[in-house]
């Protein structure tokens, strides 16, 4: 069993006290402990998620990358508002972020973009990602066409490709523990940009 949420041993910053948690989530070597859901709205109002990799998180907020014409861009488009799940279950920790997102700007999706594998930099041009597509095969034929064109020249950021950072409003730490008395500390940004902290039952 963990060590408990302490209000008074934790972080006043959330995103410090993420940072913190991460690390040691890294530390213990879990797999892909930067996978997180992220649930968007759908223009009717359907909640929809799917996993992404968080790719950086500091005061700004948290980032990942993906295809600006996919679903969940274009769901984000229409409505901004997002949520995120973290759960490291070897930890027994789950961290909920909640908030509002913005494109990532074109150099900042541009640099990450060439940091990627060149078959990841393939697959951004190749993949329509979201649209409806007849068979496996007109993939992978893409994926030739586009590796023969390239051939060895660099490969550039796709403009329908890039970052969105979710600035996080509330962001709610649980911890396990024993007999199901769970922590949870709910930090809630307030309008003069300071956090406070409060407790809820498990
Ligand atoms: C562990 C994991 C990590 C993933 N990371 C990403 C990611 O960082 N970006 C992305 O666009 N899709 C990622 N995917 C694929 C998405 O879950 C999803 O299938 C895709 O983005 C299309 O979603 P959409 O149609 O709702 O836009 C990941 C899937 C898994 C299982």
């Amino acid at each position: 069993m963990m060590e408990g949420l302490d209000e008074t041993r934790i972080e006043g910053d959330p995103i410090k006290q993420f940072q913190l948690w991460f690390e040691q989530a890294i530390a213990a070597k879990l797999p892909m402990p930067d996978a997180m859901s992220l649930a968007t709205v759908t223009p009717d109002g359907r909640p929809t998620a799917r996993m992404v990799l968080l790719k950086q998180v500091d005061d700004e907020g948290f980032v990942f990358f993906t295809n600006y014409q996919s679903a969940k861009a274009r769901q984000l488009e229409i409505n901004p508002y997002a949520a995120l799940v973290f759960y490291w279950p070897q930890l027994e920790q789950q961290v909920r972020v909640e908030g509002k997102v913005n494109k990532t700007s074109a150099e900042e999706s541009s640099a990450y973009f060439k940091t990627r594998p060149r078959e990841s930099q393939i697959g951004a041009w190749a993949s329509p990602q979201s649209e409806v597509i007849s068979a496996r095969e007109v993939l992978e034929q893409r994926a030739r066409e586009l590796s023969e064109q390239y051939c060895d020249r660099e490969i550039d950021c796709p403009v329908h490709w890039g970052g969105f950072r979710l600035k996080p409003d509330r962001i709610e730490f649980w911890t396990g523990r024993v007999g199901r008395l769970h922590d949870r500390l709910l930090y809630e940004l307030q309008p003069d940009g300071t956090w406070t902290i409060k407790r809820l039952a498990p």
